[in-house]
């Protein structure tokens, strides 16, 4: 039998620290508390070290080194992730996109942006407003998370209606394989059927497949008019109403439909200090946004429309918003859920996929069922409801983050999930916190070619393992 000699992990660490320079590799007592754990419920561990490279040659390397030592080794972006995928182990090493930040190229005949994996998103956004150009991609954590977390998770968020997910945002990418292989494929071509497209392996596999390096994104122009309204509706059938009309209405304008339940409205209002704009007592609350290409004529078709729906007695209440920053105002009260920690305290959040017209039944009886089968159990429902979305946060006030009884929760979720025909994430991905439920939404079939994949990229489980499948 052949026997190898592993090297002491310390040892590989400094080395590579020596290769690489001091703010590259942090060991031990160094590694910062922010990168023991992303956004989610899971419990930070420390890290052995974390590696910051600087490009996929740095990546690479410490792939190497990882290897050389068996250390398994988790990709790290803006750690604003909600179930554990980009948390690390003790014993493993995390590998941080946190100085590979920069635009390289704007190409404004293709219409495309070369980014590094680490820069935040809003510093995406704003370079593509400056160029003239507009990046859809916008999620809560826009300011923390980096354009290779949302590639990883296949972000979702507030435009997905329009545009898609963070998948029809790209064109190419640069990754670095588990065996330190760097495939660059930094395609910018719309129409490209050569072979496999294998960018795809790397979007939505939460950083299991490879580590994500550079990122060619899609452009699109800037929308010159934006028009948003708060609405207040009796009851669902007229938020499925409102959403009917706005596909028909607003056409290929409607950018965002955003639905709260008066619960979500409770507490962003007494407990949140929020003032919406729009006066409580309603059945449910929707966010509607539209983006133009022309003022003049958009904002006074987008309030005619608007007028008409009243007429029709569809709208109990609603409020259009008269400027830049009172469309901002109105994005606040659906953003304000970022700060839930501070507002309702330790909680776990879920992020449903259903078929729209079962939205209602599942967060009525959900809420029911948590009540009745956990002691002290609240819960809120929010979400981007024109995208079959829904997100819900559970808490019992007074629990810490430890104590809160995640397993009955997610018992009675998933539970109706399945009984409901939906997915356990729409968005939000698997990570650790929903792996033990993923048999819920996929096959046993699917998730046997999910472990076929991995096995093929990653035969010794060095990469993020344990995570998703
Ligand atoms: P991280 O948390 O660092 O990592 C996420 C996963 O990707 C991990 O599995 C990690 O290992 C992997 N990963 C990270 N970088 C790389 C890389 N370069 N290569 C390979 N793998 C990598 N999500 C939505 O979809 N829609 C929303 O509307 C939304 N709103 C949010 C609002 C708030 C306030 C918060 C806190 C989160 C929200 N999220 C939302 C979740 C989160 O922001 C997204 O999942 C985001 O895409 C994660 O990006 P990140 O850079 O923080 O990734
Ligand atoms: C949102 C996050 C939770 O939509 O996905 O606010
Ligand atoms: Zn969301």
């Amino acid at each position: 039998m052949n026997t190898t000699t592993l090297e002491r992990p310390e040892t590989l660490l400094r080395a590579l620290r020596d290769q690489l320079g001091a703010q590259a590799v942090l060991i031990g007592d160094d590694v910062p508390a922010r990168n023991c754990n992303d956004w989610s419920a899971s419990l930070p561990q420390r890290p052995l070290a974390v590696v910051r490279p600087t490009d996929a040659a740095g990546v690479a390397q410490a792939i190497a080194t990882c290897r050389k030592g068996r250390l398994p080794f988790v990709p790290q972006g803006g750690l604003t992730g909600l179930c554990g995928g980009a948390a690390p182990q003790a014993g493993w090493v995390a590998i941080s996109l946190e100085r590979m930040v920069g635009i390289e190229e704007i190409d404004p005949a293709s219409a495309t942006m070369t980014v590094k994996a680490g820069t935040p998103l809003e510093t995406i956004q704003k370079a593509a407003d400056e160029a003239g150009f507009f990046f859809p991609l916008d999620l809560g954590s826009r300011g923390s998370c980096a354009i290779g977390g949302n590639l990883s998770t296949n972000a979702g968020g507030n435009r997905v209606i329009r545009y898609g997910m963070t998948r029809e945002l790209v064109l190419g990418l640069e990754a670095v394989l588990p065996d330190g292989t760097v495939i660059t494929s930094l395609n910018k071509l719309l129409k490209n059927n050569a072979g496999y497209d294998l960018k795809h392996l790397f979007i939505g596999s939460e950083g299991t497949l490879g580590i994500i390096t550079r990122v060619v994104l899609r452009l699109f122009p800037k929308p010159r008019s934006t028009m948003a309204a708060l609405c207040a509706l009796k009851d669902y059938a007229g938020v499925v109403a409102l959403l009917n009309a706005a596909r028909s209405g607003l056409g290929p304008l409607l950018s965002a439909f955003e639905v709260m339940w008066p619960d979500y409205w409770e507490v962003i209002t007494a407990r949140g200090g929020v003032r919406p704009p729009v006066a409580p007592g309603h059945g449910l609350y929707v966010l509607v946004e539209a983006q133009g290409t022309d003022e003049s004529v958009d904002a006074p078709r987008f309030e005619s429309w608007l007028e008409g729906l009243m007429e029709r007695g569809l709208l109990a209440d609603g409020a259009v918003a008269q400027s830049l920053a009172q469309t901002q105002k109105f994005w606040a009260v659906r953003d304000i859920c970022a700060e839930f920690g501070q507002i309702l305290g330790p909680h776990i959040s879920y992020d449903i996929g259903l078929a729209v017209a079962r939205m209602d039944e599942f967060a009525t009886r959900c809420k029911a069922a948590l009540a009745r089968g956990i002691p002290g159990c609240e819960s809120v429902y929010y979400g981007h409801i024109g995208d079959g979305n829904l997100h819900l946060v559970s808490w019992v006030t007074g629990l810490s983050i430890e104590r809160q009884p995640k397993a009955e929760m997610d018992a009675i979720i998933y539970g109706l999930v399945r009984e409901l025909g939906g997915s356990i994430s729409a968005e939000h991905g698997i990570g650790t916190m929903k792996k033990p439920f993923l048999g819920h939404a996929r096959s046993e079939a699917e998730i046997a070619l999910m472990r076929t994949l991995k096995a093929a990229l990653d035969p010794d489980h060095l990469l993020n393992p344990g995570k998703v499948v």
